[in-house]
């Protein structure tokens, strides 16, 4: 089926009014000029919201066309995309993404602030202005030309988050060269995967990293990563400590040679469809997969949301504590905000270093306007009282913002009411890392009073959601709970898998053809507004950190005792969801502590420490169909104590297993409370 017929399908059934009359998107510039605040006066949102969803073509025209600088101009703003998965945006345009988050803004206000590094240790801020962070990109896109890298090259960058590291990353759209950000808690064997994958000519990292008082060793997991990787040519080695690591053939050091070299690089005019960066993300079944983006949707995307979503105000203070190696990073840290010429802090440390006061007094020290974080630590540090709080001045906050997973009420409530002092608008926004930025959120220019707890509400511009039921049929009206797809492309939606198209199609767009399936499932309410309800997938999300339990069911059966794993989520206090893996051994043995330590082992040694099974539970066999399939739905039931209802079991080979399971469940629990 074709997606536009999907669309006309569609946004019929959401019997949308007639199309209002022409409603011009306003440029940047009136956002940035005196006086004019930039926000939306109100009614208009209602006008643009659904001219973006009957004309995205005119809507994002307009948008693109005030909102970037291009070398030259689009001829097509979107190529309506017959068959699914295959949009595209502004084509025949040339813009360079550095140029858009820097030079122009240091052609305006050199001496603005762009970064405020907000260091592990406390009370060390660094600033950074504009003119130096330019200064800072065009140097090390200059080193990374000088060792060969080159446009259309990968990068994979493996650094806490820093001036450097942004400057890293915009190093490489200033010379075309696609970033390839590995979150630096990843294990060497994950580093290692996803270089292989992506084929990274060069790897820029830190001698060490710092947080929470700690150090990690970041070259020292870089050479262990590589030395299984033939593509790598480089490694640029920066200094976060004064500690010396041992250095190698293929090792540079990063600063030594960026002092040596000209701090003007010209732009490589790039198009459109470019790509800017991939980013590894979980899937339900096998390997991360690399999720591409490109360059003007993209910058687009993240830029005019973080406008309308934040209600940036240019001169604020934007604080989104997310860190580079994660999709909210790119979108929040680094390009939303810097396109639009904000002040963005990039916080370094952990919500309770040295106390559970940091973010607060971070936010009274920077004078953060808008505070963007995840629910995990607000449900950490809502456990230690309100007095970390109140301690500090939050009168500079404007608007608190929730992103990752789903916020419980409780903490919902402690955020707006304690931290926020029931003046700041909190907004729960919903995406992922193939959305390219925020989909669903309330908007806080409009409507303040209607935000709802726990409800990440309408969708942004231009995004047309549907609930879909079991028979693949757009589920029509209020109060009703489906599949979340969208119906409509957008420009910030990623463009392709790494290497595996048909991955990207059979992933977002096969079960629901003509739509982008989402993978979560969501709740519409009587009055139009989305809360998401969960996965409906394989895929578990610890700390806001989103994994497959696959992948660590494929760490674990390295061990050579252990035939058969099979992991599940489980709701967990503080990280929102833990995994809890049920195992067989190959044979009864008294090692079974010893056991169990290695398999975390493996886990963290091959994924990260986050990805650890909280609990492990040996049992005699697995749930299985006739068909030798595991039945993890059971194993859900039995981990969420709803064993009472386990739905159908027929298609199990032998239902005995279930009271098996239940019963080797329950003695571990009575053993680990006792
Ligand atoms: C998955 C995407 C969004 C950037 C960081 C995570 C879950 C995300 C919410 C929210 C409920 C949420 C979804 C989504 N999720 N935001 N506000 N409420 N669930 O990006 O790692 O690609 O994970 O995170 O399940 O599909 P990601």
């Amino acid at each position: 089926m074709a997606l536009a017929a999907a669309r006309a399908r569609t946004l019929r059934a959401l019997s949308l009014p007639r199309p209002p009359a022409r409603v011009p998107v306003p440029a940047r510039s009136c956002c940035s000029q005196a006086g004019a605040r930039g926000a939306l006066p109100p009614g208009e949102y209602r006008a643009w919201r659904e001219r973006a969803a009957r004309d995205p073509a005119g809507f994002w025209a307009d948008a693109a066309r005030g909102w970037l600088r291009w070398d030259s101009p689009f001829h097509t703003a979107w190529q309506p995309c017959a068959p699914a998965g295959s949009a595209r945006w502004f084509l025949g345009g040339r813009l360079n993404v550095s140029v858009n988050c820097l030079d122009q803004h240091v052609e305006k206000s050199p001496n603005r602030v762009a970064l405020i590094w907000e260091r592990d240790e406390p009370g060390t801020a660094v600033h950074v202005t504009y003119r130096e962070l330019l200064d800072l990109t065009c140097r090390l896109a200059n080193t990374l030309k000088k060792y060969g890298i080159q446009k259309g090259d990968r990068v994979a960058i493996y650094m806490s988050v820093s001036p450097l590291s942004v400057a890293a990353m915009l190093a490489c759209a200033r010379i075309g060269a696609v970033h390839n950000v590995v979150f630096a808690g990843f294990s060497a064997e994950s580093l290692a995967g996803r270089i292989m994958d992506s084929g990274c000519k060069a790897v820029i990292t830190y001698n060490q990293g710092v947080r929470g008082g700690r150090t990690t060793e970041l070259k020292a997991t870089v050479d262990e990563a590589v030395k299984n990787c033939p593509s790598i040519r480089h490694v640029f080695v920066a200094q976060r400590t004064d500690n010396k690591v041992q250095m190698g053939d293929r090792d540079i050091s990063l600063e030594e040679e960026m002092t040596k070299a000209d701090s003007i690089c010209t732009p490589e005019s790039m198009d459109s469809e470019d790509m800017l960066f991939m980013l590894y993300t979980s899937g339900s079944t096998g390997k991360p997969k690399g999720i591409i983006h490109t360059q003007a949707g993209y910058l687009l995307y993240a830029a005019f949301t973080h406008k309308y979503v934040f209600d940036y105000q240019q001169g604020d203070i934007f604080g989104c504590v997310a860190d580079i190696g994660w999709i909210t990073g790119h979108s929040y840290v680094v390009y939303g905000p810097l396109c639009n010429g904000a002040t963005s802090v990039l916080f370094e440390s952990t919500p309770v270093y040295p106390d559970p006061g940091r973010y607060w007094e971070v936010v009274q020290r920077l004078k953060i306007n808008q505070f963007y974080g995840a629910p995990t630590a607000i449900r950490l540090l809502l456990n230690y009282g309100e007095e970390w709080v109140k301690k500090y001045d939050r009168s500079s906050l404007k608007v608190l913002g929730s992103v990752g997973e789903p916020i419980n009420k409780e903490a919902w409530q402690w955020f707006y009411e304690v931290v926020g002092e029931g003046r700041c608008a909190l907004v729960d926004t919903w995406w992922q890392t193939e959305t390219g930025g925020i989909c669903i959120a309330p908007r806080p220019s409009e409507e303040k009073a209607e935000i709802i707890p726990a409800m990440a509400m309408r969708p942004f511009f231009g995004i047309v959601p549907v609930l879909m039921d079991e028979n693949g049929e757009v589920i029509e009206g209020n109060d009703v709970s489906g599949a979340l797809c969208i119906a409509q492309p957008w420009p910030g939606m990623a463009r392709t898998i790494h290497g595996d198209h048909q991955r990207f199609i059979d992933s977002y767009f096969k079960a629901f053809p003509g739509y982008y399936f989402t993978g979560d499932s969501a709740y519409r309410s009587q009055k139009g507004y989305y809360q998401i309800t969960g996965r409906m997938d394989d895929i578990i999300n610890i700390s806001g950190h989103r994994l497959g339990t696959a992948e660590i069911e494929d760490a674990m059966a390295d061990h050579p005792d252990v035939p058969e794993t099979a992991v599940v989520g489980y709701p967990h206090k503080i990280k929102g969801e833990g995994a809890f893996a049920f195992i067989v051994l190959k044979e009864q043995t008294p090692r079974v502590d010893h056991i169990k330590e290695e398999l975390k082992t493996i886990v963290a040694s091959k994924i990260a420490k986050y990805a650890v099974p909280d609990h492990i539970l040996v049992v005699k066999r697995l749930p299985k169909t006739r068909s030798g399939k595991i039945m993890r739905r059971l194993l859900r039931k039995v981990v969420t104590e709803q064993s009472s209802n386990m739905g159908d079991v027929t298609t199990l080979d032998d239902p005995s297993v279930v009271k098996e399971i239940m019963d080797a469940y329950q003695k571990y629990k009575e053993k680990s409370s006792s």
